[in-house]
């Protein structure tokens, strides 16, 4: 609680995969919870199944619209307070050789994951700080601190997540402004299924790279995203926390 409130988080890509685990992560923890999402339609039905009433509620909008974000914070101001916390979830994947990545692929990329991100963040932040604080969690990757085939804008585009993280903890850090991100390595959700049903996810080989041996669930994102956010986090800030069941301390050859 903050005051007599409950905390509120504003959570991009909210609809689907880890950003609708999250909302509901978040939800069951008593926060006050703010859907954004370019889906109308699926934004306002996971707002609606969280089961929290009046606690909840979609905004239609994309992440690279500053104003879509904007309109988003002063409405969870109006309604809930403020925004304790932003989950910037949102973010978009195409998989195929470097050589063929047009122009418009990479600058889209680029501009939801690391355009979007950095928008979701600056407005949740000019919020946080009337307030004298809050928590920014964001969704990196396994992709953003090692290379992969066939994703060079993703993989750039996630780097750059993870240096945003540690350039805005530490301007903000003096605001009370925590900033930091979760790096999972491949999530059962449908960002994943998409590139499956394609024929683009080496599953068999995700699975042998990983000490773990799986996938991860959205609910165990979810959950390094509720401890990033909330006050057991407190000292915690600039900080990539990976959740990626062994991915990256992986440097084994596999055969
Ligand atoms: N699934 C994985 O394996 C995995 C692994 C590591 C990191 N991530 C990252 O986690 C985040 C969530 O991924 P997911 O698997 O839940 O994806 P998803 O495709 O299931 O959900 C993404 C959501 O973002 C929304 N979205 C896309 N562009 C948007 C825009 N411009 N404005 C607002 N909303 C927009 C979509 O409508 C969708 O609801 C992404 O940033 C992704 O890169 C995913």
């Amino acid at each position: 609680m903050t005051g007599s409130r409950p905390e509120s988080v504003l959570i991009t890509g909210g609809a689907s995969g880890i950003g609708l685990a999250c909302a509901r992560a978040f939800a069951a923890e008593g926060y006050s919870v703010g859907l954004f999402d370019l889906d109308r339609d699926k934004a306002e039905a996971a707002a609606a199944g969280l089961g929290i009433g009046d606690r909840a509620t979609a905004f239609c909008g994309s992440v690279t619209e500053e104003g879509d974000l904007a309109a988003a914070v002063a409405a969870m101001e109006d309604r809930f307070g403020g925004v304790d916390c932003v989950v910037t979830s949102a973010g978009i994947v195409k998989v195929e050789p470097a050589f063929e990545v047009a122009p418009e692929t990479f600058r889209n990329t680029l501009e939801v994951n690391v355009l979007g991100t950095w928008l979701a963040a600056q407005a949740a932040a000019r919020s946080m700080a009337k307030a004298g604080g809050g928590s920014i969690v964001m969704l990196g990757s396994v992709y953003g601190a090692g290379g992969a085939p066939h994703r060079a804008a993703y993989c750039a585009s996630k780097g750059a997540v993870h240096m945003l993280v540690e350039s805005l903890a530490v301007e903000w850090g003096g605001l009370g402004i925590r900033v930091n991100a979760v790096a999972p390595t491949g999530v059962r959700t449908p960002m994943i299924d998409r590139l499956v049903a394609e024929g683009l996810y080496d599953m068999k080989g995700v699975h042998g790279r990983t000490p773990l041996g799986r996938l991860a669930e959205p609910e165990e994102v979810a959950d390094a995203c509720l401890f990033l956010a909330g006050r057991r986090a407190a000292m915690v800030t600039g900080h990539v926390l990976r959740v990626d069941g062994g991915w990256l301390a992986n440097g084994y050859i596999l055969n």
